[in-house]
């Protein structure tokens, strides 16, 4: 993707002393990062605030994190916003992600469009409130001739889920004759996967330290670059994402082979 490079200046001056943009490589930018967006709870907390602070104070720092992707030139970025699993939070969370969701969707379209940015979502929507789905539909029907980076949000998603569903579409295709099993391999089930067409994550983020992947994307960071803060989202900056690009740039990337081959 193309930078402006006067732009990418401005947004990344006032560094701090450990990080700056002539820290990274920008030639060398990873085409797709991802991040499980985590300690909004922890943020409000610790502040003696209600949980659902955390998560509205989580959104300014999703707004800066698509604003650095865009200027740093990615193709793609994607976040773990609600997972398969969160429906086991009290009903009144739940119930705010849901309506947050769907108010910054609409409050952030007119950066989307500033930014050419193209929406996607990754899981099953149909399990949302109807309100949801709406603004989501809206979401990508507006943003659908963008082309510039992609921003997927991943929204009542499990990996396990995905793969099972990837597996069940691939046996109708099969019970149908429309292919046979052997044409069953591993681009025939990514391509029914939500992130098809996306390019596999070069680097994860996940932010509060935590060491797992929560069932995120079990089949696409097979060979991605992971890389944890113990920073907690809503205070996750452009100089953390700096930091974890640096990060990314100094690992050698060998995809099962051998260095240099
Ligand atoms: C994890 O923190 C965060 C979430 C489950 C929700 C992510 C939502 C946002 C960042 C809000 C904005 C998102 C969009 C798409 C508008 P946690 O609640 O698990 O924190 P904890 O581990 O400290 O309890």
């Amino acid at each position: 993707m193309r930078i402006d490079t006067d732009q990418l200046r401005a947004y990344f001056s006032d560094a701090p002393e450990d990080i700056a943009l002539d820290d990274v490589d920008l030639g060398r930018v990873p085409a797709h990062v991802s991040i499980i967006m985590d300690g909004n709870g922890r943020w409000a907390e610790a502040r003696g605030l209600d949980r659902s602070q955390g998560h509205v104070a989580g959104v300014d720092a999703l707004r800066e994190a698509v604003t650095t992707s865009v200027r740093l030139g990615l193709d793609a970025l994607s976040v773990y916003a609600f997972s398969t699993e969160n429906w086991r939070r009290p009903q009144r969370e739940v119930n705010l992600l849901m309506h947050l969701f769907a108010t910054t969707l609409v409050h952030e379209l007119p950066l989307f469009h500033q930014e050419n940015v193209r929406l996607r979502f990754l899981g099953d929507l149909t399990a949302l409130p109807e309100a949801t789905q709406e603004v989501f539909q809206q979401g990508l029907d507006e943003t659908a001739d963008h082309t510039g980076m992609t921003f997927a949000l991943a929204v009542n998603y499990g990996s396990r889920a995905e793969i099972a569903r990837a597996a069940r579409l691939l046996a109708e295709d099969v019970a149908a004759g429309r292919l046979t099993p052997d044409q069953v391999n591993e681009d025939a089930l990514a391509a029914r996967l939500y992130t098809t067409g996306m390019p596999d994550p070069d680097l994860l983020i996940r932010t509060s330290g935590e060491l797992r992947l929560s069932n995120y994307l079990l089949w696409q960071l097979a060979y991605t670059e992971f890389y944890v803060t113990p920073t907690l989202w809503p205070d996750f900056t452009r100089w953390d994402f700096l930091r974890a690009i640096a990060s990314f740039q100094g690992r050698s990337r060998r995809f099962g082979g051998v260095v240099g081959k």
